[in-house]
């Protein structure tokens, strides 16, 4: 068996393969594989011990309703960053007390929206603390709080910091303090979050290790959220090692367990992974339509276009590839090839001078860890069609969750 499979090794696809997968329901696909997804809900379940403790999945990274139903399955709570993402909750089945709305920059109707069904709302600067304050006078809410120091693999993805637009910053704790009793407000949350795709846990625990210290000061608080962040190992192929959940788990925990026996209350500590539950329990399936050679560089033309991925496009990220020929994985000598899309724009590169064996019209490309900001941030820019979704589930058999865009899909918004 070749490095290449590391599907074929993991058993990703049960008894099926990505050629007959696409057979069967066309390509581009998106595949997800239940257990996988499980076992990150449960991982990040248990991540804080001996302290009441929860995770909130982070939908933006992917809302499928099947996949949200697992999630709830598993005991999860949810944040959402919009309407949008609180009424695929509901339809889910999570209840108001189960669902955090941490939106950015966001007008009354919307803040209403989230009230008027009971569920908690954070406040991302002081205007929307006031905001808040001239609506719902005397209610509860929360606020997301920029401690400073970000973190993240893309600058576009650090979101906490001086350089940044989330959060309260802490030079105006005191101006928050005011605007509270201005508007008899009850602040029993504080959350933060200070980036995405973190694989050592220093970061994170120092910003929790401020976090715990500022909330001293808010005797108020039921409500705790150290946000997400949690890395995976995009390089897989080359042995890269996972974030040492554990140690960070244990350390947090004792941080939790301390700050609980210092300050007492009934307060309920979360996370916000998003990235961590949903990118290795998915992979995009895709293929190849046309190759050639140009200045030297050769390209495998392929239907992956941004539209369908638009993480490496957006921030030069890394995704492991595989390459399938008539259901098992291709061998053989590697060279250096250039994968790209379908897509009328010269950023559409999903791998730039990747080492792949001889790739052929009509192969499979397996793109690994897929499963997070993938079919969440597709689109139909050139009037594409978005890809279907199938799970994998716990008995090894293909499910469609949702499915292919078709063509009348590109009408249903104007008068024809
Ligand atoms: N909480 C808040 C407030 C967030 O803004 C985010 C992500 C999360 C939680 C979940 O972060 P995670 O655990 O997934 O890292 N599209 C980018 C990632 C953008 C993340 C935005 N906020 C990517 O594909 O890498």
């Amino acid at each position: 068996m070749t490095k290449l499979s590391y599907t074929m090794q993991t058993g990703f696809f049960g008894e099926l393969d990505p050629t007959a997968l696409l057979k069967k329901y066309g390509s581009p696909l998106y595949v997800y594989n239940e257990a996988v997804f499980r076992e990150r809900c449960r991982e990040m379940q248990s991540l804080i011990k001996g302290s009441p403790y929860t995770a909130n999945y982070s939908i933006k990274a992917n809302s499928n309703l099947t996949l949200l139903k697992i999630a709830r399955e598993e005991g999860m709570y949810a944040d959402a960053m919009s309407p949008g993402e609180i009424i695929v909750l509901e339809k889910a089945g999570f209840l108001p007390e189960q669902i955090f709305f941490v939106p950015n920059n966001v007008d009354e109707s919307e803040f209403r929206f989230a009230l008027d069904r009971n569920i908690l709302v954070s406040c991302d600067s002081l205007d929307q603390v006031e905001l808040v304050g001239s609506i719902a006078s005397g209610s509860s809410l929360a606020v997301r709080i920029n401690p400073g120091v970000g973190a993240g693999h893309h600058e576009k993805v650090v979101t906490a910091g001086k350089k940044t637009k989330f959060g309260i910053g802490m030079d105006k704790i005191d101006e928050l303090k005011s605007l509270l009793t201005r508007y008899d407000l009850h602040l029993v949350g504080i959350n933060q979050h200070i980036g995405s795709l973190f694989m050592e846990s220093d970061a994170y625990l120092a910003a929790a290790g401020h976090f715990l210290e500022l909330a001293a000061s808010f005797p108020e608080l039921r409500l705790i959220d150290f946000g997400g962040g949690f890395g995976i190992p995009y390089h897989k192929l080359a042995g890269e090692g996972r974030l040492d959940l554990d140690k960070l788990g244990r350390e947090l925990s004792a941080m939790v367990k301390a700050f609980a026996s210092n300050h007492g209350g009934d307060i309920l500590f979360k996370t916000e992974p998003g990235r961590y539950i949903s990118a290795e329990s998915g992979v995009l399936l895709g293929t190849v339509t046309a190759l050639k050679e140009n200045g030297g560089t050769d390209y495998v033309g392929t239907d992956i276009g941004f539209n369908v991925l638009a993480r490496p496009t957006m921030y030069d990220s890394w995704h492991d590839l595989e390459v399938w020929r008539d259901g098992v994985p291709v061998e053989g000598e590697l060279s250096q090839q250039t994968v790209v899309g379908n897509i009328c724009e010269s950023g559409d590169i999903l791998a730039r001078d990747r080492e792949l064996p001889h790739v052929m019209r009509g192969d499979n490309i397996v793109v690994l860890d897929a499963g997070a900001y993938g079919f969440s941030m597709s689109s139909n820019y050139n009037n594409r069609l978005r890809p279907a979704e199938v799970l994998i589930d716990l008995n090894g058999n293909d499910r469609l969750i949702r499915r292919r865009d078709t063509y009348d899909d590109l009408f249903r918004q104007f008068d024809v």
